[in-house]
């Protein structure tokens, strides 16, 4: 039987960059494959393209890591996914992300997400996929944050329209941040084409977002109060993602960023295919989360 996919939206994880706000940890490996708690920091922003019903996905990553990604991700059948993958050769930034995918992308609607970025709260999932409905236009994700001008930086209007847009600016004119998550239509392919590098060398998505404002078709989802966002790109703030997931996990007995629980639950894989992976997996405190998933079917 082949496969369907409903959703025609692709996805991309990107996972190249330096890391070298971490070094020396990153100096072997790959940012997005440093634990964060008990599964890598890659499986967090997947976790959030296959919440929004995503299941074709490319992974980019730099030439040196590609192999390791390969291991761990492999072709997604197991999770009953499509997954591609690409290579960036130097970190040109993230809207350089388009050239690389294009063919990929091909006529479709995409959603990316950076490989350090975490996600979780409730109402996420019904917020994902209202967003990934809207054919036209493209959506950023909002966050409030006490130093904004870390990242980029949104101001909204009373009706939640996108004011202002600028990345790190050097004093912050609001308080919240654009995270790391974003939903484009086609148009994104050729809009990114028109972006330069800005002055610190790097074609920067904020100005592909820009370009949306200027069409009139950008919109804003806020993450409130009560939402986690985390960008886990120093040291301090992947020991805080660490800390946090394992204080969530341990307190609910439920686990954040499981793929096999996604895509088990969102009916993309069996019971006997997600028996296999625990097979696979081992004795680890992991997979017994996985056993208990199943006995309590
Ligand atoms: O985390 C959200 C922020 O991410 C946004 O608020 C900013 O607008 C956006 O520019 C970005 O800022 P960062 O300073 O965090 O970008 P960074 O260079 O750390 O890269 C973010 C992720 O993307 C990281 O996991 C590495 C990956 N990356 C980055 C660049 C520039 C690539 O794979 N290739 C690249 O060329």
């Amino acid at each position: 039987m082949t496969m369907q996919f409903r959703e025609n939206r692709k996805g991309i994880l990107l996972a190249g960059g330096a890391g070298s706000r971490l070094h020396p940890a990153t100096l072997g490996v790959s940012k997005h494959l440093l634990p964060v708690y008990d599964k890598p920091m890659a499986y967090y922003p997947m976790s959030a393209l296959m919440l929004a019903g995503i299941r074709d996905v490319l992974i980019v990553t730099t030439p040196e890591d590609s192999g390791n990604y390969q291991r761990l991700f492999g072709d997604g059948s197991h999770l009953g996914m499509r997954f591609e993958y690409a290579q960036q050769a130097k970190p040109g930034g993230i809207a350089e992300v388009f050239e690389i995918a294009a063919e990929f992308i091909g006529d479709s609607p995409v959603c990316l997400v950076l490989g350090d970025n975490i996600f979780y709260g409730q109402g996420f999932t019904p917020q994902l996929q209202a967003v990934a409905a809207r054919q036209r236009g493209a959506t950023l994700f909002a966050y409030p944050v006490k130093e904004p001008e870390r990242f980029g930086v949104v101001s909204l209007g009373a009706a939640g329209q996108v004011l202002r847009l600028e990345e790190k600016p050097a004093e912050a004119f609001s308080n919240l941040a654009v995270t790391g998550l974003y939903f484009f239509d086609n148009d994104v392919l050729d809009l990114a084409k028109e972006v330069r590098p800005s002055s610190r060398g790097e074609k920067e998505i904020v100005d592909v977002l820009k370009a949306y404002q200027a069409q009139g078709t950008l919109q804003a989802e806020v993450l409130g109060r009560g939402f986690v966002w985390l960008d886990a790109g120093t040291p301090e703030s992947l020991l805080e993602a660490g800390t946090l997931v394992q204080a969530i996990e341990q307190r609910q007995g439920l686990k954040i960023a499981c793929l096999e629980e996604i895509a088990w639950c969102s009916g993309w894989i069996t019971s006997e295919k997600l028996e296999k992976l625990i097979w696979q997996l081992g004795k680890t405190e992991y997979s017994g989360y996985l056993i208990s998933l199943l006995q309590t079917k």
